[in-house]
């Protein structure tokens, strides 16, 4: 996955394209390009790194020019170094590209090239694609969009591409299958983007291209958009959705750290409208206006990826729990493989931050073609998986910029908890008494948040103490089961220490081996039904001398004596402890990982939109 950008019109195109790519650094940062069209000639820049590494290197050039594509790019086919960045150039250099997807068919295409003479640069999909566009012009004689047309009837695969061409400085081409793309419409002029966020304060009218359509962006020409058989097709111009834009970071070392503290605010805003509080009832529109569908299905599956995956967990206890339903979970990638039963009398919830996960997306599409109803949680307004959707609730917490998702993660269990207590209510599966109690203990769950991260300091000194570590072992059990997934995920995805996250009692079938005086456990242990199953737990692996750092609630005694060190959380229901219990654990990776001296919203090999599968 790698983040597109192009601009063509009347203003200098560098600086939109540059901007643009800072905003789209998200979807992959292992090298960026941009390509500027002026009459009679392509001027490429590339640079290995990130978009401010393109910046320096280009700081003395002619960076003139009102036409250009730019990208940066998550390394898929080939190294990530300054051959294989992108744009690409068409042999003779008339055309570049960009590309975000996966040419899957690449190498059959490649070697007829290649038996035809041609020699390949780089070791990319996305040369092999600008390439056979050229054979296609100056072969079969045909001009740059039908040979665009002709080149994505053949190949397998994901794009969204734009292109640029040396003999028409005054068009660009842009076109999609499964990869997002967006275009915006500005006066004579447009732009182009892997989402809105680089179109957002220039102009408000945007167009999504659905599936195998190719916008053909003329300056000062209506944009017209045909399909690979060259109908052209109709487009709907929609408004760019509020709250898009560049966020800072307000004052913090990292985005990560700030959205950390954002989460008290993030649940208020995610309650905002959806929570009475006078009433103490929740409604969420989507249970509204599908009511009967949702409360007659047979089944919930919940699709999701990572941490969307570990929301996902805690979301069928609060559905079993609540609603009486049966839910299974599973991995977006999986299940799209997985020749599924699945048919109209269940109900599919796919959750993603970013609304682009290409697995969650496939997952969705085969569920849809086997008829079941499918509930989007998203927090990307506006984006792919939100608009493929039946209906959803979008968890409100603002733009996620931190690679490592924290915000959303809390973000989305507030909405599966709202989605399962609405539900509940509809079904009547839940006491009144039970029902109103958690609403009332939710609305307490931001200001406990807040008290939370005042442990920040202390967990920052704790820290150091383990950065020797190569090793971690998270515990827990129900409700905290998941959130040890994610503390373990979130441990391993910024610092780069390998952790394993286990329900605690799995400890005795296996991993228990590991434990060692080297080895740090983080136990999940705070007051709940489970608390003595968890002190037996803790006491296990005291004998073994690991070492043990528990989470538990705020005054605990007996724990506390046991471990080496604790973390504590204040009281509330065994149900919301995945809200409070996640903020110590993801300031204690966020800390680790600082102590480390590793790039934490950044992290190596990573992206924040993963758009491949
Ligand atoms: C979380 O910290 C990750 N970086 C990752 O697991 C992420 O949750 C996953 O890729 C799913 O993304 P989504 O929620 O945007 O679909």
């Amino acid at each position: 996955m790698c983040g597109i950008t192009g601009y063509i019109g009347t203003r200098d195109a560098w600086p939109i394209l540059i901007e643009g790519l800072k905003r789209l650094e998200y979807r992959g940062y292992d090298s960026a390009g941009v390509a500027l069209v002026k009459k009679g000639a392509i001027s490429v820049y590339k640079a290995k790194g990130k978009v401010a590494d393109l910046e320096n290197s280009a700081a003395d050039k002619d960076l003139s020019g009102t036409a250009g594509i730019a990208h940066t790019r998550w390394a898929t086919h080939g190294e990530p170094n300054t051959v294989n960045a992108h744009p690409h150039l068409s042999p003779s250099g008339r055309l570049a590209i960009v590309h975000n997807g996966i040419i899957e068919n690449y190498s059959t295409i490649k070697s007829r090239l290649q038996e035809e003479g041609y020699v390949f640069r780089s070791t990319t999909d996305t040369e092999v694609l600008v390439y056979l566009i050229e054979y296609l012009m100056q072969k079969q004689g045909k001009n740059l969009l039908e040979a665009v047309q002709s080149a994505l009837r053949e190949v397998i695969g994901a794009y969204a591409i734009a292109l640029a061409d040396r003999d028409d400085p005054d068009m660009l081409i842009a076109a999609r299958k499964s990869s997002p793309l967006v275009i915006g419409i500005g006066d004579g002029e447009f732009y182009v983007a892997s989402d809105v966020s680089p179109i957002a304060g220039y102009t408000d009218r945007v167009v999504y291209p659905e599936d195998e359509e190719i916008a053909v962006l003329r300056r000062g020409v209506p944009l017209k958009i045909v399909n690979l058989m060259n109908e052209e097709c109709s487009h709907e111009v929609r408004p760019v959705p509020e709250n898009i834009g560049l966020t800072g970071k307000e004052g913090f070392p990292h985005f990560m750290l700030k959205e950390i503290y954002e989460q008290p605010d993030c649940i208020v805003d995610c309650m905002r409208g959806r929570v009475d509080t006078s009433l103490g009832t929740v409604r969420l529109s989507a249970v509204t206006e599908n009511a009967e569908r949702l409360s007659t299905a047979k089944r919930f599956i919940i699709v999701a990826c990572g941490t969307s995956w570990h929301a996902g967990l805690i979301g069928k206890q609060y559905l079993e729990t609540f609603c009486r339903v049966p839910v299974e979970v599973a991995y977006a990638s999986e299940f799209r493989y997985s020749n599924p039963v699945i048919d109209d009398s269940d109900v599919v919830i796919a959750i993603s931050q970013s609304g682009e996960t290409a697995d969650t997306l496939a997952a969705i599409e085969l569920a849809k073609s086997r008829g079941a109803f499918i509930y989007g949680i998203c927090n990307v307004v506006g984006s792919s998986i939100a608009r493929a959707t039946d209906t959803g609730s979008y968890i409100h917490v603002g733009p996620e910029v931190g690679v490592a998702s924290t915000k959303a993660f809390t973000g989305q269990v507030a909405v599966l908890l709202l989605l399962a207590l609405n539900l509940a209510e509809v079904k009547g599966t839940m006491k009144p008494e039970a029902y109103h109690s958690t609403v009332k203990a939710l609305l307490e769950i931001p200001d406990k948040m807040r008290e939370v991260l005042k442990s920040d300091k202390g967990i920052a000194e704790l820290s150091r103490t383990f950065t020797y570590a190569h090793n971690f072992i998270y515990l827990g059990r129900g409700f905290s089961y998941p959130v040890a997934l994610e503390g373990a995920l979130k441990l391993k995805e910024i610092s780069y220490i390998h952790a394993e996250g286990y329900p605690a009692a799995e400890m005795k079938h296996g991993p228990i081996a590991l434990i060692d005086t080297e080895m740090p456990v983080v136990f999940i242990a705070t007051k709940n039904t489970m608390y003595e199953k968890i002190l037996s737990n803790v006491q296990e692996i005291k004998a073994r001398k690991g070492r043990v750092l528990a989470v538990v609630t705020s005054g605990d005694k007996v724990i506390s004596a046991v471990a080496d060190n604790v973390l504590d959380v204040p009281e509330t229901l065994e149900c919301l402890d995945p809200l409070l219990v996640s903020i110590p654990l993801q300031l204690l990776a966020y800390h680790i990982a600082v102590c480390k001296g590793k790039d934490v919203d950044r992290p190596r090999n990573l992206a924040k939109s993963v758009t491949v599968e």
